[in-house]
């Protein structure tokens, strides 16, 4: 009886601090791509088989481009045969925006990237890892039924026991290399099924009270979200429980998280799809080796990476009061009241060259690299 009044006073004070939000960004159709810098590097952070192609090289191969039906399309290479030892070209981007805590992203698509060896994601990140904070909205591997969400952060932060959400939560301890993660309940929230009910969408609240995610499919989708137009503001009051809750006072939103880029990204085996704990319950009947690289990244990209591909018909962006702004700058904060400033950080993205880069000498990406980055060290936990 305490423990359940203690529990039901402090889900009271973890309700989201506000529940009606601005416009201040949509991202979709022809000019979907402008205020995205890519990635232009092998995969230095997932240790993957791909390529991330620079701008011009991702739209000269078709692997970026907006389709007739006005769809934002990014996917692996799935017409050119890769010789052992190579690399597959792919795409990654980063937003040219920031948003800091007091922020709600919505996105909708109608088709994820999966298949054996495939790892999507749709995240944020901070300009340090993990110094300031990772979000994972979207991410899965290979044949995965559900999606799953993650924080990564310094120590510190977790998730507590027995939070309000539909998920299922996993790791608790967001410092861990997993992350603190939640796994999706409810039904088509990736791979075929997703694609096959039509998509969905996913919406991220980022507020002082805590990180929010929700998913519907496309049959469910609640009425705030149908009625959403590119300019109105929404109201989350009608949500109902997140699927994934990490609710503020055990984890201090603003001290592990900065301000937040979106990414884009899909990758091929590496740290997470090609490990053989993950691949080889699901896909190591793929191929004639039983590994990731061999039997997948190698060889022709059809019919393979045929559902590689993102789909996505917008993200939006909004945050809490005050007007929208009339001008974001190309790199700014945005504030949870709407304004924004230059930025004074480096946005850790450039553009290259895409020539191949000489110390990548493993093909299956593992190896000789150590891992120095995102979703470090996966395999120590097999
Ligand atoms: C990955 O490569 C990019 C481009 O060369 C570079 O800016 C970045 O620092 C690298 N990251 C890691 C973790 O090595
Ligand atoms: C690549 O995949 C797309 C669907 O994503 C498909 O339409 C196309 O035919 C495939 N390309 C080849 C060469 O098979
Ligand atoms: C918005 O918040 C920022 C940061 O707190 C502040 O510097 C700025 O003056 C505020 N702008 C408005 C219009 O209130």
């Amino acid at each position: 009886m305490l423990t359940t009044t203690l529990l039901s006073l402090s889900f009271l004070s973890l309700l989201p601090s506000s529940s009606s939000y601005d416009l201040v960004r949509e991202y979709s159709g022809p000019t979907f791509f402008d205020r995205w810098d890519f990635y232009g590097s092998w995969d230095n952070l997932t240790l993957g088989d791909v390529w991330w192609l620079d701008r011009s090289s991702a739209f000269r191969e078709n692997l970026a481009y907006v389709d007739q039906n006005n769809r934002v399309i990014m996917k692996v290479d799935n017409v050119t045969d890769i010789p052992f030892n190579e690399k597959r070209n792919s795409v990654r981007i980063t937003s040219q925006d920031w948003y800091g805590v007091g922020s709600v992203w919505i996105i909708d698509l109608t088709h994820l990237p999966y298949g054996c060896s495939v790892w999507p994601a749709f995240w944020s990140k901070g300009p340090q890892w993990p110094d300031n904070g990772e979000i994972d909205i979207i991410e899965g591997v290979n044949l995965m039924g559900a999606n799953r969400y993650a924080l990564h952060t310094l120590p510190g932060c977790s998730q507590p026991q027995g939070v309000l959400q539909t998920g299922v939560p996993g790791v608790t301890d967001c410092s861990q290399p997993t992350g603190c993660f939640v796994t999706e309940t409810r039904p088509d929230s990736f791979g075929e099924a997703f694609a096959t009910a039509g998509g969905g969408v996913w919406a991220t609240q980022f507020d002082v009270a805590g990180i929010f995610i929700w998913f519907w499919n496309r049959a469910n989708l609640p009425r705030s979200i149908l009625e959403a137009t590119s300019t109105s503001s929404i109201d989350i009051s009608e949500w109902g429980p997140p699927s994934a809750s990490y609710p503020a006072p055990v984890c201090d939103i603003p001290r592990f998280f900065s301000a937040q880029q979106l990414v884009f990204d899909i990758t091929l085996c590496g740290v997470w799809a090609g490990i053989p704990s993950e691949y080889d319950p699901q896909c190591s009947n793929a191929g004639q080796t039983g590994r990731c690289y061999n039997d997948n990244v190698v060889g022709p990209g059809s019919p393979k990476y045929d559902d590689a591909y993102f789909e996505i018909n917008y993200v939006r962006a909004y945050t809490t009061g005050g007007p929208a702004p009339t001008a974001t700058p190309s790199s700014g904060w945005v504030y949870p009241n709407g304004s924004s400033t230059a930025m004074t950080l480096p946005t850790a993205t450039g553009v290259f060259s895409g020539a191949r880069n000489p110390i990548d000498t493993s093909p299956n990406g593992v190896a000789s690299l150590g891992m120095s980055c995102q979703f470090v060290s996966w395999s120590g936990l097999i």
